[in-house]
């Protein structure tokens, strides 16, 4: 008879066959970055994640530094807002002067940054209103100028999570256009119009004030729009691609990582951090073995990197 149990008798043998394992250089860690002073306020749906102003995050990311994280993405909360969410392309902007920051204090730190405008729209939608809706191609101009704008503060890598049809292309175009033909894209390319993102939309002052993002965002019954989505994107110029959220989209992270060359990015969104914090809370879970467990899934899956909220805790683990 064969014995599948022989070779999992004692953990010697059993860490020798593991066949996936988490590494700290594969998470990006979210960071809010609000205008103004004195900020360090917690989000109460995301214990332990902050917003910040910057003459408050040096802890913050000194601690990431020195857990060896390699990589954190960006998102802006601006003072002010408008119908057309303009204060994301100015080159004083809440963004660009953290990009120039930490770059400047944390040179080693790969910064990303979220490029959309629902943080600066006062609507809350990803992009510029016409008759009710968001403008696909109204809103790539402005998409322009924001990378553009990103770029020039010095951002390493722009990550669009608008999900407007051509936002690759258009960035793409833009930024070989104007001398940064190196800034690589890394695609929300299949993202789901998810009830998981409730948290981040407190975290990031982003609910929209009417409607909902289904006329943008994919419909979570679907997997062949999933395969779609992506060659699109790849076809366009991405150099990575991402899906969000990770969970329960398990299926679609493995098949793109069959079809696609790219390196494959997994965004366990606040949701599902949310979720285990509110259990672990509760005492009905072990927070820190769900966590393990749940982010060696997006590993096993096909996930090269993954954005999560839980770099820190988990880095400490690992
Ligand atoms: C902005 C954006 C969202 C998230 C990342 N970028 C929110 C949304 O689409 O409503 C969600 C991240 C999370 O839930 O952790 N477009």
């Amino acid at each position: 008879m064969f014995r599948p149990r022989r070779l999992r008798k004692n953990l010697a043998i059993r860490e020798m066959v593991r066949e996936n394992h988490l590494n700290v250089k594969d998470f990006i860690y979210p960071v809010f970055v609000e205008e103004g002073e004195n900020i360090r306020k917690e989000i109460s749906s995301m214990p332990g994640i902050f917003r910040f102003s910057l003459d408050q995050i040096d802890a913050e990311l000194k601690e990431v530094v020195d857990l060896g994280i390699p990589s954190i993405m960006l998102f802006g909360i601006p003072k002010k807002k408008d119908a057309e969410g303009s204060e994301s392309w100015n080159d004083e902007g809440i963004v660009q002067q953290a990009i120039r920051y930490i770059k400047k204090n944390y040179p080693s730190l790969y910064v990303m940054a979220d490029v959309c405008f629902c943080e600066y729209t006062d609507h809350g939608h990803c992009g510029v209103i016409v008759d009710g809706d968001v403008d696909n191609d109204k809103t790539l101009t402005n998409l322009e100028k924001q990378s553009l704008s990103m770029a020039k503060a010095g951002a390493d890598l722009l990550a669009p999570s608008g999900m407007m049809d051509g936002m690759i292309a258009a960035m793409r175009d833009a930024l070989d256009l104007n001398d940064y033909p190196n800034t690589p894209i890394m695609s929300y390319a299949v993202k789901y119009a998810s009830a998981f993102y409730g948290p981040f939309r407190e975290a990031a002052d982003s609910t929209p004030s009417f409607g909902d993002r289904h006329t943008y965002q994919m419909d979570p019954a679907n997997r062949i729009e999933a395969l779609k989505e992506a060659a699109l994107d790849v076809e366009e110029g991405a150099d990575i691609l991402m899906v969000k959220p990770a969970l329960s989209y398990l299926d679609i992270i493995r098949e793109l990582k069959e079809l696609h060359d790219l390196p494959l990015a997994a965004y366990n969104v606040s949701g599902e951090y949310a979720m285990i914090k509110a259990a672990a809370a509760k005492g009905w879970i072990d927070g820190e073995k769900v966590m393990m467990e749940k982010l060696i899934s997006m590993k096993r899956a096909g996930a090269d990197l993954i954005l999560t909220y839980h770099a820190k805790e988990a880095a400490r683990l690992i």
